[in-house]
């Protein structure tokens, strides 16, 4: 029985330990899903900036990205586009010659891209754009950003909305093809 009397307390401080540690793991889990910053996205070849353009300057979306309601790719400006302005705007601001280098040496701008969806999933703008989803909605605070957040997709992440707005979710037939 000498045993036992001993071990009972051992157990007991165990199982204190193993909950604290449950609850400290829980609580770090929540805090970093939550309340962590997030993190910057990747940097860009030039720190394009969408808070000045469309936040402070209000520049539409798709004067940018003109195919988003139309076609699987909502196109990103070419350099071209940028130098309708810049070719008078702040011309000799460095950022802007590396733009016109580009352009000299017939270079598209290798924007990094951030927004992946999970391997399998088929996912274009138009229905969502048709059917009044706004780009906050799912790309967040774009024209208060200096540069855009990494994300990746997951499947969670479109079922969270497709059932608040009653959307189809019916993913084998409507994502997975
Ligand atoms: C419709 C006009 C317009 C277009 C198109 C445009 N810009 Fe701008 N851009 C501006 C204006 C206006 C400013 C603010 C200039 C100032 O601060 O005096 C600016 C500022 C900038 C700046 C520096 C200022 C900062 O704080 O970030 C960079 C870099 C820049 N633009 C890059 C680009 C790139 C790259 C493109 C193409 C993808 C582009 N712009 C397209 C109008 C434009
Ligand atoms: C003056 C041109 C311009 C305007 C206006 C503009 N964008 Fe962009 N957008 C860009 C450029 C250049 C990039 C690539 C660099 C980057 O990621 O910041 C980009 C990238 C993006 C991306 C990330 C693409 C990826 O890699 O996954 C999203 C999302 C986006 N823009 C949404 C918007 C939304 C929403 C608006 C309107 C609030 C908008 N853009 C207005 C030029 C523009
Ligand atoms: C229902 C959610 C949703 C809405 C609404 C939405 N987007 Fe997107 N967007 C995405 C997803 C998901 C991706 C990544 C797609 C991929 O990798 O194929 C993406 C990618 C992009 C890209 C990058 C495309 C590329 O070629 O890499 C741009 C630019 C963009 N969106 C702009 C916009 C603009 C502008 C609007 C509003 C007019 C908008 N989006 C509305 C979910 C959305
Ligand atoms: C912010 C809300 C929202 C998010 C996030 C969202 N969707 Fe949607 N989705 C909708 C709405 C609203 C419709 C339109 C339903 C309709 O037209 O009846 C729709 C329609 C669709 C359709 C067409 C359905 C059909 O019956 O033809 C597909 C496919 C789709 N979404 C895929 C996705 C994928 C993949 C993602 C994640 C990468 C995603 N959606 C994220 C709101 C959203």
């Amino acid at each position: 029985m000498q045993p036992e009397k001993n071990d009972m307390p051992e157990r007991t401080r165990a199982a204190v330990l193993i909950s604290l540690g449950t609850v400290a793991a829980i609580a770090a889990f929540l805090y970093f899903f939550y309340v962590w910053p997030q993190p910057a996205g990747p940097e860009q070849p030039i720190p394009f900036s969408h808070n000045v353009h469309s936040g402070v300057k209000l520049i539409q979306c798709q004067y940018c990205h003109p195919y988003v309601a139309y076609s699987n790719f909502p196109g990103m400006p070419p350099v071209e586009k940028c130098l309708h302005c810049h070719a008078y705007i702040i011309p000799e601001f460095p950022w802007i010659r590396k733009e016109h280098q580009y352009f000299n040496t017939d270079t598209p701008t290798p924007w990094v891209k951030v927004n992946y969806v999970a391997e399998h999933v088929v996912f274009n703008h138009q229905r969502h754009i048709n059917s009044a989803v706004a780009c906050e909605e799912c790309h967040g605070e774009v024209s208060h950003s200096q540069r855009l957040p990494q994300k990746i997709w997951r499947m969670g992440y479109c079922l969270e909305c497709h059932h608040a707005k009653k959307a189809s979710v019916d993913c084998w037939i409507t994502c997975h093809n």
